[in-house]
């Protein structure tokens, strides 16, 4: 099948989260189950500025007056097709895909994601002078969520998936919103983009999508619950027929400790000298203490925002700190209240505890390979990829039982220790004394020999992308095409 695969980013090009990680890795892998994969991005700045596009001429949408362009060129490490929609106007500016340089929302993300959708529906409909033409549209999280809306009504048009990568995130913006993008009346209704006076860019993959996505079995149970949902939950309960969870896969290649381009030496998980040479590093850069009596090195990498759990987080964390039994190495960026606050307890535990602001890839692969343990006490999460990573090298986690975490971590309980199952640490409750309760087993665990089997067996799992990239082309076969040209 022709398939093109839409997403506001796609590592190693442009990067704010994992949905970036998922559209560069899972692309080549369902190109790999014999499809013709290609991925359509908006031009931002930091692409134009690349050159080497070929230009296509302009893109004539109905009644946009801006100039848009589509670009071709080829993905960095996949080598597949790569479609840009360039509209200077709207995306060649500083700042990350979504936020201006100073963190606040661009005031006009409708405007921007609004266009990119349309140009997405009207490549999808072959309105863009291209000799190519997808049987299939894979749109993702609310940036392209308008694609599915757009083509719904067409007499002929692709199939369509809507993954959701987070449904925290659900592009709402005033009802002026619909006439400025071009949309249809028609569209603003309870049944279609409507949600409580406000225009929804996520409810067109919902309401309109052939079939909705969502990136693990626990999070597509969770979000038809009022907990987890958002307010859409009775919108996803009415479509569960549709509705699916496909675990997301890592990058094994960018993420594989053996050789890993941000490590020194390579990392055998199996092996304590490794580790203790990749902790050394690790500590060695951001300013900790080390030395052989030194307590378990905790890492938190992420961004610090309500959904992953921080404040939950420091008020654990502060009294095994303050004992002297816990050291933490975290990188993130995001809310300024949590920002602070991390970098205040930096300041109360010097050389106990590194925070460093900011988004650096480098050391979010030293974290993974030198802490002892991995922290996600995440609220919800809809499948996370660290965890995984963190997996692969011999970095057990200690998580919030909730969404991909739930699916991807054995909790060491006496059972599943003993039957060799177990790989981390999962606590039920979103409080902080969960959390502590959880360290503590992890603490208590770590000085036996069930700790190095616990490593032995994360490491061992396969977290590579084949089997949910089958999934993926099982789910496209199994659409009934309205079209397959
Ligand atoms: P989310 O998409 O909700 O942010 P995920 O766990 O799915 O969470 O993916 C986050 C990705 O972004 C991971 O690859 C993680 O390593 C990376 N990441 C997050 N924050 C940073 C940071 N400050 N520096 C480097 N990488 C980061
Ligand atoms: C979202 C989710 C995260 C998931 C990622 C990639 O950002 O918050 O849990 O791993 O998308 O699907």
């Amino acid at each position: 099948m022709r398939v093109l695969f839409a997403s506001s980013e796609a590592h190693p090009l442009i990067k704010t989260g994992g949905l970036a990680d998922v559209s560069g890795s899972l692309p080549p892998a369902i190109a790999a189950c014999g499809h013709d994969v290609r991925l359509i991005l908006p031009a931002y700045a930091s692409l134009r500025e690349q050159g080497g596009w070929h230009s296509h001429g302009p893109l004539r949408l109905d009644g946009v007056r801006q100039e848009v362009h589509l670009l071709e060129g080829r993905m960095p490490d996949s080598g597949l097709p790569l479609y840009l929609i360039d509209a200077p106007e709207y995306f060649d500016r500083a700042g990350d895909p979504y936020r201006a340089p100073d963190g606040s929302d661009w005031p006009d993300n409708h405007l921007r994601f609004g266009l990119f959708s349309r140009a997405i529906a009207a490549l999808a409909e072959g309105k863009a002078g291209l000799d190519w033409k997808p049987d299939l549209v894979h749109c993702n999280d609310w940036q392209t969520g308008l694609v599915a809306a757009l083509l719904h009504d067409r007499p002929v048009r692709p199939a369509s998936v809507f993954t959701i990568h987070n449904l925290a995130y659900q592009g709402l913006f005033p009802y002026s919103a619909l006439q400025a993008i071009g949309l249809p009346d028609t569209l603003w209704h309870p049944h279609a983009l409507e949600f409580y006076g406000q225009l929804s860019f996520i409810k067109g993959g919902l309401v309109f999508a052939d079939r909705i996505t969502t990136v693990s079995p626990t999070y597509a149970e969770e979000i038809r619950t009022p907990r987890f949902g958002y307010g859409l939950d009775g919108l996803l309960s009415y479509r569960a027929d549709s509705l699916s969870g496909i675990l997301n896969g890592i990058d094994d290649k960018a993420w594989d400790p053996g050789s890993d381009r941000y490590l020194d030496t390579p990392l055998d998980p199996r092996d304590p000298s490794a580790k203790r040479r990749c902790r050394a590093a690790l500590c060695a850069e951001t300013g900790l203490e080390d030395s052989s009596d030194a307590p378990p090195l905790l890492g938190f990498i992420g961004r610090l925002v309500e959904q992953k759990g921080i404040d939950l987080a420091l008020d654990a964390l502060e009294r095994p700190l303050a004992e002297g039994r816990l050291r933490l190495v975290a990188l993130g960026s995001g809310e300024r209240r949590f920002e602070l606050a991390m970098q205040a307890l930096a300041h109360r535990f010097p050389g106990r505890v590194a925070v460093r602001i900011g988004y650096d890839e480098a050391l979010a692969h030293a974290i993974e390979a030198g802490a002892d343990a991995f922290l996600m006490p995440s609220r919800f999460e809809p499948c996370g990829l660290n965890q995984m990573y963190s997996l692969r090298y011999g970095t057990p986690p200690l998580a919030h039982r909730t969404g991909g975490l739930a699916d991807t971590i054995v909790d060491a309980t006496q059972d599943n220790l003993d039957a060799g199952t177990a790989n981390g640490f999962l606590f039920d409750d979103t409080t902080a004394e969960a959390l502590s309760e959880g360290l503590e087993r992890l603490l208590a665990l770590r000085t036996t020999p069930a700790w190095e089997k616990l490593i032995e067996v994360g490491s061992l799992t396969d977290f590579s992308w084949s089997r949910s990239a089958l999934a993926y082309s099982n789910l496209y076969k199994s659409i009934t095409c309205t079209e397959t040209a």
